[in-house]
């Protein structure tokens, strides 16, 4: 099994680079945030509780969204494989996947993490928002705020791959295709 989890600050790249993995390598798009937008657009009370974070460029509560996770395991159970976009965002996270998946036996093969500077991320987060519809790209200071999450909550999460050896960070800033095959160059050497 090819278990992938895509890494990166807001804005990164990972939704655009994920929609490129499943069709090269048949894999199941696992992305918290797509799964939370899907429960705000249905109006459950779980989207309703997360939209308020959500908009205010918070991270939604881990039990949340490891939840969220479990379940969608259980019902891809013959999947040849997934990739988590925006998941795990903390370690607290990053340690239930793996619980989870060693239920499974079907450990992570690996990290990859997209760099790219602040600046570049607002920029592409301002121009999305443009269209998007959505709010959480829509304003510099939210935007700013998702940033500052990154880095406060997430961002050690990279340390937390680097300590099973499963940490590689490529560039994130060129064109989607010259990422893509930097991706692809690692995958190759799992
Ligand atoms: P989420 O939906 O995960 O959003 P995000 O991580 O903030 O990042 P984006 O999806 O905005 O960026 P991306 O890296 O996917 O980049 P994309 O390919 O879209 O999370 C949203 C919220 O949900 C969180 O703030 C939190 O509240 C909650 N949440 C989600 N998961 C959670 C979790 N696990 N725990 C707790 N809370 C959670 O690209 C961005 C833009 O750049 C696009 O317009 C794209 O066209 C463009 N672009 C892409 N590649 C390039 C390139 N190479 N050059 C130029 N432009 C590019
Ligand atoms: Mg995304």
């Amino acid at each position: 099994m090819l278990n992938l989890v895509l890494f990166g600050p807001p804005g990164a790249g990972k939704g655009t680079q994920s929609q490129k993995l499943i069709e090269k390598y048949g894999l199941i798009h696992l992305s918290t945030g797509d799964i939370l937008r899907g429960e705000i657009s249905q109006g459950t009370e779980l989207g309703l509780e997360a939209k308020k974070l959500m908009d205010d460029g918070k991270l939604v509560p881990d039990a949340v969204v490891i939840g969220m996770i479990s379940h969608k395991l259980d019902a891809n159970k013959d999947a040849k494989g997934f990739i988590f976009d925006g998941f795990p965002r903390t370690v607290a996270q990053a340690e239930a996947l793996d619980t989870l998946l060693e239920s499974k036996n079907a450990p992570i093969s690996g990290m990859i993490a997209l760099e790219v500077n602040d600046d570049e991320l607002e920029q592409r987060l301002l121009l999305r928002g443009k269209d998007s519809g959505r709010p959480d790209d829509a304003n510099p200071e939210v935007i700013r705020k998702r940033i500052k999450e990154y880095n406060d909550k997430t961002a050690p999460v990279a340390g937390f791959y680097q300590g099973q050896n499963k940490y590689k960070s490529i560039n994130g800033i060129g064109s989607v295709n010259e990422i893509f095959d930097a991706i692809n160059a690692i995958i190759s050497s799992y």
